[in-house]
């Protein structure tokens, strides 16, 4: 589908700060009558949009009632009524962001649609740590992964990633992390792997922590937050002895 001719877009909103936006992520912010967002989303973002353009926050917190269908349907409504629509999501709209499901949504509707990709915090996370997710002779490999299942879907295979290596980074993990740490050691991953953590990554408030695997279940690690755990994360412990050099 052409950008010219798309109704809806899915647009990445990066990991938070509006400077991680695209370029096309703000052209279409500026030009949406209507904003579907997520409730993870920096209010500074937001201000980039045309002051009279109709934010509807259709995060989907602790006791609310915002389902996927409802947050589908409501793209469809106003798609059909021909207002320009952004959905705007979190770092990339299709990293765990069940962004497929709303563009078959619109598909069905026979709706016009475009994805707008975005800095996702798969990438942005380590970054805002100094950490490489790949390393020439350190980890050829990256595996993004994900503590949220949906209901009757499988857990992801730890044995089969504590044989692969390589960096390991992990999404909406923070509650699970003392499971992550274990069911990789028992995998046959070190315990003395590095690991690190970071919090509101981009963000003011943004929190680093970091280090061995053995100890991931104990390192004070709040959501939302990405971990990494290979030997890249090493980087994290020096870019934290770095700053304290320069604090002191
Ligand atoms: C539902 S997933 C969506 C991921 C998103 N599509 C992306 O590409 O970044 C939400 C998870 O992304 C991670 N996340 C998103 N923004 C973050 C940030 N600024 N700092 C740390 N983690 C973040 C956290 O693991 C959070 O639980």
């Amino acid at each position: 589908v052409s950008a010219a001719a798309a109704v809806v877009s899915l647009v990445g909103a990066g990991p938070g700060d509006p400077d991680l936006l695209t370029v096309r992520a703000v052209r279409r912010l500026r030009e949406a009558e209507v904003i579907l967002h997520d409730r993870l989303l920096d209010p500074a973002v937001l201000d980039l949009a045309r002051p009279d353009a109709v934010r509807i926050d259709v995060g989907k917190g602790p006791g609310e009632s915002w389902t996927q269908e409802r947050i589908n349907a409501l793209l469809v409504e106003h798609g059909r009524a021909g207002r320009r629509v952004v959905r705007l999501k979190g770092g990339d709209p299709f990293l765990f962001g069940r962004g497929r499901e709303e563009v078959d949504a619109l598909v069905a509707a026979g709706l016009a649609w475009e994805v707008v990709p975005g800095v996702s915090s798969a990438l942005a996370g380590p970054a805002a740590m100094g950490v490489p997710v790949t390393h020439r002779r350190v980890a050829a490999t990256v595996t993004v992964v994900t503590c949220s299942r949906a209901a009757g879907e499988a857990d992801p295979d730890w044995d089969a990633l504590a044989r692969l290596g390589g960096t390991i980074v992990v999404l909406m993990g923070a509650a699970a992390r003392a499971e992550v740490g274990r069911r990789l050691v028992a995998g046959g991953l070190s315990p003395e792997v590095p690991v690190a953590a970071v919090t509101n990554a981009s963000r003011p408030d943004q929190r680093v922590v970091h280090g061995r695997l053995a100890d991931l279940g104990s390192l004070p690690i709040e959501a939302p937050a990405v971990i990494v755990v290979g030997e890249v994360a090493r980087y994290a412990a020096c870019a934290a002895e770095a700053a304290a050099l320069a604090a002191a």
